[in-house]
């Protein structure tokens, strides 16, 4: 069992997991939809590793005697105006996520939930390499993408991401 407000908040973060798997999911779309293929797979590696972390925040609860509760997930708004507005606003949403991690840590320390803390340490680490990705992302845009061939160049790039299972495994 755990602290009932960690459960809740860890319950929350189920769905705020997917939903950043059905966001990335969206971007990877509308670059398909540009002919972009390189961000189209760069976020839809993205989504993968977003339905993992749903995936380990569920096994967490279910590990420690809690359920999991699913809600429904939010659409995302899409409408993207240019090929940069989909990486300043994964960047902004991995903030977002930062905040919410942080937040449910800092529960678990106030409620001396030291095993969620040590759950957590991998989300922490996980979310400083997030935000560097996305903010990368944003500079060679800037750099690189200015003309055609540039962008051709970087979206190149992009498709040699490649999906790997998370570090972090629960049994
Ligand atoms: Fe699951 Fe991008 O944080």
């Amino acid at each position: 069992m755990l602290n009932p407000e960690v459960s809740k908040l860890l319950n929350e973060q189920v769905n705020k997991e997917f939903y950043s798997a059905y966001l990335y999911m969206d971007m990877a779309n509308y670059y398909a939809d540009q002919s972009l293929d390189g961000f189209e797979n760069w976020f839809f590696v993205q989504m993968q590793e977003e339905r993992d972390h749903a995936l380990l925040f569920r096994k967490y609860l279910l590990n420690n005697g809690e359920q999991v509760t699913l809600t429904e997930i939010a659409g995302p708004e899409g409408g993207y105006k240019d090929f940069k507005e989909p990486l300043t606003q994964a960047l902004e949403h991995e903030q977002f996520v930062t905040a919410s991690i942080n937040s449910i840590y800092e529960a678990a320390y106030r409620n001396k939930d030291f095993r969620t803390m040590q759950f957590l340490d991998w989300f922490i680490k996980e979310q400083g390499e997030e935000e560097k990705n996305a903010e990368d992302n944003i500079k060679k845009f800037e750099l690189f993408a200015g003309d055609p061939k540039g962008l051709y160049m970087l979206d190149n790039e992009l498709k040699s991401r490649v999906y790997a299972a998370p570090s972090l495994v629960l049994d």
